[in-house]
């Protein structure tokens, strides 16, 4: 990545200004934006020198702020409410697929509306001590340096290149943070302990380092995410170290935290060869194909559960649901009077699971997001329903 000039012409500059003033409005008037500190903040950070370039589709070259001909949509998608992808990389295709490249994005400056409702919800006060976990463009870190002062901020991304660049844009714009290139799952001891640490990356579940590295009453606050679903949780650490909240009541969803060493994954081709199990089920499984509350509600009941989409060999638009145990299930999403085909195979019949799921969320009254939270403590962690030391709460 290059470090490209972002300076603004005076025209730009006003424009600029206008829209930040603008979002600031629509963000106060929806609520996303709730204190005169945060409003403050946001309105004396330009995000354009934190998003010189951003990737509009993965595979396609960046748009750049020093492109003439695409200066203008720049300027404007970095001044309206949109997650702006920063970084691509390349990532190995099977065989199959050679010699296409498949591309992912490995970093992101997040939406401006979700960054403040995030920020807002953590809760900060005036000397404060927070570890940011994953850098990314800086923009996140910029705003916390912004309300709080740059000494009480640390911030930490696990690619080198993204500290780098993001120490060199803070610093031209005032900001002196601690900075390190290491992986949060670690969180930064030399810093702690914190009154608050925010993650805009998702972790399966809560790294025992954020719970040692906090201060009593600390809060933190974290996309918690597994495949089929997962949002924010906001959880508060009491004095022996435990931590305990509830999710948020919103889908959210951020990049996975990387780990420098990637658990082992099964070769899907050598799983079991035994007879599939054929049915029908009247469970639409649409929702496990979207974003949303009923894949969260599964996700707890089946961490290990993996899902993908494709098409069946007769040409039937498919969820695929699959374990490490060689177990998987294949819901064609059409129906035909009413009801979906269903294919299961290996030790164990997931669809069915997901029906038992299903039957439990119904008995329990649908709950959604906030009803749900978790418990951590460096020795184990659960997910519970409406209370942490209730009958009904799920290992993470
Ligand atoms: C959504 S982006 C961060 C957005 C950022 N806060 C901003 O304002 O632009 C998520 C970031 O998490 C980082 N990340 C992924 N795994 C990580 C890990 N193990 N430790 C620290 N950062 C990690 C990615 O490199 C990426 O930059």
């Amino acid at each position: 990545m290059t470090h490209y000039p972002t300076d603004l012409d005076q025209a730009e500059a006003q424009l600029a200004r206008q829209r930040l003033t603008e979002l600031a409005d629509r963000f106060t008037e929806n609520g996303d934006l709730r204190t005169a500190q945060w409003r403050q903040a946001f309105l004396c950070t330009w995000r354009h020198p934190y998003v010189p370039a951003y990737y509009p589709y993965l595979d396609q070259p960046p748009v750049l702020c020093i492109d003439p001909e695409r200066r203008e949509t720049w300027l404007n998608a970095v001044y309206s409410d949109e997650t702006l992808v920063t970084k691509v990389q390349p990532i190995p295709l099977s065989r199959a697929f050679r010699p296409a490249t498949g591309w992912m994005y490995t970093s992101s400056s997040t939406l401006p509306s979700l960054v403040l409702r995030m920020l807002e919800s953590l809760d900060v006060h005036d000397g404060h001590r927070v570890l940011e976990i994953g850098t990314g463009s800086g923009y996140n870190c910029a705003l916390l340096c912004q309300r709080l002062g740059s000494e009480q901020v640390t911030s930490v991304d696990i690619d080198p290149e993204l500290v780098d660049l993001a120490s060199e844009r803070l610093a031209a714009n005032g900001h002196t943070p601690t900075l390190a290139a290491t992986d949060g799952a670690e969180g930064y001891p030399d810093g702690a302990p914190y009154d608050r640490i925010i993650s805009t990356c998702a972790v399966r579940s809560i790294p025992a380092a954020w719970l040692n590295q906090t201060a009593p009453g600390a809060i933190i606050l974290t996309d918690v995410h597994g495949p089929l679903g997962g949002t924010l949780a906001r959880l508060t650490v009491d004095a022996d170290g435990t931590a305990t909240g509830p999710f948020v009541p919103y889908w959210s969803g951020f990049m996975q935290m990387r780990r420098t060493v990637q658990p082992e994954t099964p070769n899907r081709h050598q799983w079991g060869d035994d007879e599939p199990t054929r049915s029908t089920t009247d469970i639409d499984p649409a929702p496990l194909r979207e974003h949303g509350l009923f894949g969260f509600v599964v996700q707890w009941h089946l961490p290990d559960v993996s899902r993908g989409f494709g098409t069946t060999d007769d040409g039937h638009p498919a969820l695929y649901l699959f374990a490490p145990d060689g177990s998987e299930a294949t819901i064609e999403t059409d129906t035909t009077n009413g009801r979906h085909q269903v294919t299961e195979t290996g030790p164990r019949r997931l669809w069915r699971a997901v029906e038992q799921v299903h039957q439990f969320w119904q008995n329990a009254g649908q709950p959604s997001y906030e009803r749900f939270g978790i418990i951590a403590t460096p020795a184990e962690q659960y997910v519970w329903l409406d209370t942490p030391n209730g009958p009904h709460r799920w290992s993470l």
